[in-house]
């Protein structure tokens, strides 16, 4: 049998290359960088820019299988840049698999949410992914897959880098009290991602930790897992309640052994 072939877009990014990682030894994975000219040698890249290039030019060069978006950038150009996707995936036989996040619910406070819940955001991130996953449902449904995903954490993780600065400049870190949140790890999300491609799932998946914890514990036990610091925190209190910005599954449930806990990523994902 053929390898599928893959195309990630924003494949020199943070999760666009964790997924490049994972892909490519099994399927003929091809990736898209823009700033990052490390890749510029590299073969299976191409260079796009969302601001100047069709990627029209770069769909026809690979004819893919799967699409994987992970890509920043201008948000009107990435709407434009995810049109221009819908068209081609109506006249090819790509899938896309595109990286949303859990602020498409950032406007509902009380609850967790569900991959059927209506979307709603106060953000201009949050609508930003929920423009472009309309615009991804009122295709086919086996055309699409929306994989929502949380704060992502992991040895390489920016997020993890930047806790790190800040603890040996010893400035202030961020902490939200109040906010609920699930979380989950690079090397995870990518080997769910992976299993998704090999079932030729499409859908809503809702990729993140099982379990639920306060954004300032987690914060918190990652610093602790770091090493033996003195952190200043800088508690942000956006209502006097607990809010939560957390998407579990329901209805599209991975196996179990892909499942994460919060606890599993602090104790195997966190450097020390
Ligand atoms: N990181 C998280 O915790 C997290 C959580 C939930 C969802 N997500 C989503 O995952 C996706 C990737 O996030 P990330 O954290 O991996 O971001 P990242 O490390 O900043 O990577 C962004 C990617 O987009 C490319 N890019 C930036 N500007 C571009 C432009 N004008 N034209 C074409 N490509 C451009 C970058 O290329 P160069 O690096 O080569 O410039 C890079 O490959 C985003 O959609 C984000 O919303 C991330």
């Amino acid at each position: 049998m053929e390898k599928k072939k893959i195309l990630i877009l924003g494949a020199s990014g943070f999760v666009g290359n964790a997924i490049y990682k994972e892909l490519c030894s099994y399927f003929d994975t091809y990736g898209t960088y823009f700033s990052n000219r490390s890749f510029s040698t590299n073969k299976q890249f191409f260079r796009y820019d969302l601001e100047e290039d069709d990627i029209f030019q770069i769909l026809e060069k690979v004819h893919p299988d799967v699409i994987i978006s992970a890509l920043r950038g201008n948000f009107p150009t990435q709407i434009q840049a995810h049109q221009h996707l819908m068209e081609y995936l109506m006249k090819s036989k790509a899938k896309l698999y595109f990286i949303s996040s859990a602020n498409v619910f950032d406007a509902y406070s009380k609850y967790p949410s569900y991959e059927y819940d209506k979307t709603l955001s106060e953000s201009v991130f949050g609508r930003l992914k929920i423009k472009i996953e309309n615009m991804m449902m009122r295709l086919p449904k086996e055309k699409t897959a929306i994989l929502r995903v949380p704060m992502v954490f992991g040895n390489k993780s920016p997020r993890v880098r930047e806790i790190k600065a800040l603890l040996d400049s010893n400035e202030p870190i961020e902490v939200f009290p109040n906010l609920i949140i699930n979380v989950t790890n690079d090397d995870r999300l990518t080997q769910q991602i992976h299993y998704l491609i090999n079932r030729n799932k499409t859908g809503i998946f809702h990729l993140g930790s099982s379990d639920l914890i306060q954004h300032e514990e987690f914060i918190k036990d990652v610093i602790q897992r770091m090493g033996n610091y003195h952190p200043i925190l800088k508690r942000v209190y956006t209502t006097n309640e607990d809010r939560y910005l957390a998407a579990l599954p329901k209805d599209n449930k991975l196996p179990k052994n892909l499942l994460i806990t919060c606890q599993e990523i602090i104790d195997h994902h966190i450097p020390v």
